[in-house]
């Protein structure tokens, strides 16, 4: 019996389960420990446990990691001895260790790792590699395990990606993310329609990449963005550029705060300006109850014009999942 421990969104735990649940009916919900924790258990071993996503890539999954050793902790300074002792039982070779701390721990996780594994100096924006020890500590519990980076779903600590990049507001975060779940190199002198553009993290972030912007939003953008050149602001809804719009891109990125399905009409209106080997990158916003059906109602609209190669519950996301869509012309 394996025991393992499920990261997802609280607000997308039904659908994390399911997800998992499809490929492994057999795994059984032990206990919620927190409402992005959930241990489960499996008859069967953990690298067996996450093979079904080395294909297909998980929607609302954000990590897997096996457990190994359970602790009882009191928050002093004796945990430290009870937690050097049940790492050292797991693994004295190379490892990284990836802690997260849910709750009041008096100890930040960056003590963890100065304490546990003085030998790893290393950025928590580095990818994991060789072998990885998880720790979570949520109130009193400490649940440690041992897993290979390659197994685990995510290459970081409990999937939450950490960029050394700074963003100019939490929207960026998502951008940055999609950028790194989906593979997606922006080339300098590309042009990108940003819909819903303000206040303007993405635009700030395609920019630096060379990117040549053309935001719409109704309400201002940040105003450093003013002064650059290549950054056309057209200060109106996405439905009344729609109207003016002669420009074919080959990006469009879409972070309207929109019901989905109004945001999915207009995406399939824009596909006349994107180019046929472009791509398009949207969130849908769910924050209407039945986010299953109201996705399913934007996708059947979204395919009328666009493949959708990926869909991901992104851990920067709230409510909401991000798409990677292509034209259906697109050459892959
Ligand atoms: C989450 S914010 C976007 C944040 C932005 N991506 C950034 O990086 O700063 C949502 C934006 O959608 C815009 N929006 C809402 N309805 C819109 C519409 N019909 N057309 C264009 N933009 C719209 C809002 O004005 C707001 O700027």
């Amino acid at each position: 019996m394996t025991h393992v421990i499920l990261t997802c969104s609280e607000h997308f735990t039904d659908l994390a389960l399911n997800e998992l649940q499809r490929h492994h009916p057999q795994v059984a919900l032990v206990e919620s420990l927190s409402p992005r924790h959930v241990l489960l258990k499996a008859p069967f071993a953990f690298g067996a446990l996450v093979k079904p996503w080395r294909t297909t890539p998980p929607i609302y999954l954000h990590h897997l990691f096996p457990v190994h050793r359970t602790l009882t902790l009191d928050a002093s300074a004796a945990d430290f001895d009870l937690l050097r002792e049940a790492v050292q039982s797991l693994c004295r070779d190379d490892f990284v260790l990836q802690p997260q701390i849910v709750g009041d721990f008096p100890y930040p996780a960056i003590t963890l790792q100065q304490v546990l594994c003085p030998q790893q100096n290393r950025s928590r924006s580095t990818r994991a590699d060789g072998r990885v020890l998880s720790l979570l500590i949520v109130g009193r519990w400490a649940y440690l395990g041992i897993s290979w980076a390659a197994q685990n779903l995510s290459p970081f600590a409990g999937g939450i990606p950490c960029f050394d990049e700074s963003v100019p507001n939490r929207a960026g975060l998502k951008l940055l993310e999609a950028l790194t779940t989906f593979a997606l190199q922006p080339r300098p002198g590309q042009h990108v329609l940003d819909l819903g553009a303000a206040p303007g993290a993405w635009t700030e972030i395609l920019r630096r990449r060379g990117m040549i912007v053309t935001t719409v939003a109704p309400t201002p953008m940040y105003h450093w963005l003013a002064s650059d050149p290549q950054v056309k602001q057209q200060q109106m809804t996405a439905e009344a550029y729609l109207t003016q719009c002669e420009t074919t891109f080959h990006w469009i990125v879409n972070d309207m705060k929109l019901d989905p399905q109004d945001s999915a009409h207009l995406m399939v209106q824009y596909a006349n300006h994107l180019q046929p080997d472009g791509l398009a990158i949207m969130t849908l916003k769910l924050r209407l109850r039945n986010p299953r059906r109201v996705m399913d109602h934007a996708f059947r609209l979204l395919r009328k014009r666009y493949r959708i190669v990926r869909v991901r519950q992104l851990v920067s996301n709230r409510k909401e999942v991000t798409l990677l869509l292509r034209p259906h012309a697109a050459i892959t």
